[in-house]
């Protein structure tokens, strides 16, 4: 889905300016990666985003119409799939379990879904199929290993059948090789699927590897909105806000 933000701020209640007012064109179908240092706000326009922070100014537009009202948000939030660095699974409940979770948007409780229709379980079981995870379905999920949690994470986003992935820092406690591979899994399933992706990340190797645009994100504030060619050291510097010196060895 083709989203746009126009002057889109957010300004928390203790007075902290998180974002500065902010117009994007998010493409449908493409993979956006936000790129930026802690605190730069990248969570904040991402919870906009799915409706879990209210914008203190501007509006979200979906497929050109003003995200306005309750059936608009509860259709908007339906459509999207949110991805969290802390997976947040429940850790007593089977893996299958976590990734039925992803269909309760559909039902008006807990009781509707309960006991789960068989088709609902066999979309959770293709999504597990899909993260490589069909052979750990009943295990526990706080058996699993942080990257096979993050895996859970995604397919039960995806059971949710979204139209938009939006993926907060969802490698950010894995460690670099996990890490490559998650976001190749993500990268390959939203891309296959035609998902409009928003994916946050502090890493700009990764950035540079899997954002098809990255817009890069200082204090609030974008600095950079590009490819990852155009993702020099003088942007890097702009989103780090630090100089990018070149060691004099490399001169020797
Ligand atoms: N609920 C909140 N209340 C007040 N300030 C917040 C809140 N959430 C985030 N902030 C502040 O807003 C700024 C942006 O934070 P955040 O969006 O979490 O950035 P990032 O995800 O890039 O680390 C930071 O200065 C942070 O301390
Ligand atoms: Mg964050």
């Amino acid at each position: 889905m083709m989203i746009r933000t126009e002057a889109l701020g957010v300004t928390y209640p203790n007075g902290t300016m998180a974002l500065a007012p902010t117009s994007l064109d998010i493409a449908e179908g493409r993979f956006t990666v936000l790129l930026g240092p802690s605190g730069a706000g990248k969570s904040t326009l991402l919870r906009c985003l799915n409706g879990l922070v209210r914008p203190s100014e501007g509006r979200i537009l979906v497929a050109g119409e003003p995200l306005a009202g309750s059936a608009a948000w509860r259709a908007h939030r339906r459509a999207t799939g949110m991805v969290f660095q802390q997976h947040q699974l429940i850790g007593r409940v089977s893996v299958l379990g976590n990734v039925l979770t992803g269909r309760l948007g559909y039902h008006s409780s807990l009781r509707t879904l309960w006991p789960f229709a068989r088709a609902e379980k066999r979309r959770a079981l293709e999504a597990l199929e899909r993260v490589g995870l069909l052979d750990k379905a009943l295990a526990r999920a706080d058996q699993l290993s942080g990257g096979q949690q993050q895996r859970v994470g995604i397919a039960r986003a995806l059971v949710q059948q979204p139209r938009l992935m939006l993926a907060d820092e969802p490698v950010a406690s894995l460690d670099p090789a996990t890490a490559e591979r998650v976001m190749r899994l993500l990268h390959e399933i939203c891309t296959s699927d035609g998902l409009t992706a928003v994916v946050s990340l502090h890493q700009v190797d990764l950035a540079r590897k899997f954002g098809e645009r990255i817009i890069g994100l200082a204090r609030g504030q974008v600095v950079f909105d590009g490819t990852a060619a155009m993702l020099d050291a003088a942007a890097i510097s702009r989103i780090y806000g630090t100089p990018v010196t070149i060691p004099e060895k490399e001169f020797a």
